[in-house]
């Protein structure tokens, strides 16, 4: 008999819990080092066990939930490559690499899966100032023939399962380049190659970049970043309305001040474009 949606959810959520128990692994020299504590002092979400209870961590988990489900659950039926997903937004600085590494970290905790996160806002990219990372040759360096393979630009790090495709050198074709049929390319490869994996690209914002456009139909899911009280909800539907009909979009709404707590705090709301 099969399972239920909410049984589904639990088992998932006990996998997250396992495998959060579980012992680090050793790491390799060249693995790029993720400061865990930095990132817990920054309010992201918190890979360690540490016997605290965070409530960033509880907001997207419930967020990966959904996400998993249509990357490997009953939702992968309908969305090609659902194991792709663009965090975008509709305007710059809404918070989409903050939920983005917020996604990738979350995302790593859970037991037989692995994440990889791409800094694909080459004009723009701030993965690696949010992770305190150093530069190294990725994406563009990749598309624009720079470096011939993909393997040399995905990074192992120290938290595991987690890992990262740097933006690379930018170039006055960024825009153009993620726009290739070599990006094409490369999205099918990810999608393909491993089964168990998940990619989270963060993108470019949609309006006013047309190639953010191209890469959403490559991927099978989008989550758009809503900044809460300040972005309008015309330019959010204009937005969703320039994405393919096909793909599952889920919203974020960021920076949601909860007065109690006085801390930011995520909604998160869900739908087919
Ligand atoms: N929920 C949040 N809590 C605290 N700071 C946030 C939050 N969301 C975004 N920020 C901060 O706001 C700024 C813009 O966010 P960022 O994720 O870089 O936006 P975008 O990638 O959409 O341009 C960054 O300094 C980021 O650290
Ligand atoms: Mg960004």
């Amino acid at each position: 008999m099969r399972q239920s949606n909410s049984d589904d959810a639990e088992k998932l959520h006990l996998d997250a819990v396992k495998s959060e128990e579980a012992i680090s692994q050793p790491y390799a020299k060249d693995d790029i080092f993720i400061d865990e504590n930095s990132l817990q002092d920054k309010g992201m979400v918190c890979v360690r066990d540490n016997g605290r209870r965070y409530r960033i961590n509880d907001e997207f988990r419930a967020i990966k939930h959904k996400l998993l489900n249509n990357a490997f659950g009953p939702g992968a039926e309908v969305h090609t490559n659902g194991n792709l997903i663009m965090v975008s937004s509709a305007n710059p600085n809404e918070g989409k690499t903050f939920s983005a590494v917020n996604l990738a970290l979350i995302l790593s905790l859970e037991k037989n899966k692995s994440v990889l996160l791409v800094d694909a806002d080459v004009l723009k990219p701030s993965v690696s100032k949010t992770l305190d990372i150093e530069s190294r040759a990725g994406l563009i360096d990749y598309l624009n023939g720079d470096v011939s393979s993909v393997d040399s630009i995905i990074y192992n790090t120290t938290v595991p399962n987690l890992r990262i495709m740097p933006s690379g050198e930018s170039h006055h074709l960024s825009y153009e380049l993620l726009a290739s049929d070599k990006m094409l390319g490369l999205a099918q490869e990810l999608a393909n190659r491993y089964t168990d994996r998940i990619v989270i690209f963060d993108c470019p914002p949609i309006l006013g970049v047309i190639e953010t456009i191209s890469l959403s139909k490559l991927v099978g899911q989008v989550v758009i970043v809503v900044e809460h009280n300040k972005t309008k909800m015309s330019l959010v539907q204009r937005a969703v309305s320039q994405l393919d009909s096909r793909l599952a979009i889920g919203f974020i709404v960021n920076k949601s001040v909860n007065t109690k707590l006085s801390q930011y705090g995520y909604g998160y709301g869900y739908g087919y474009g």
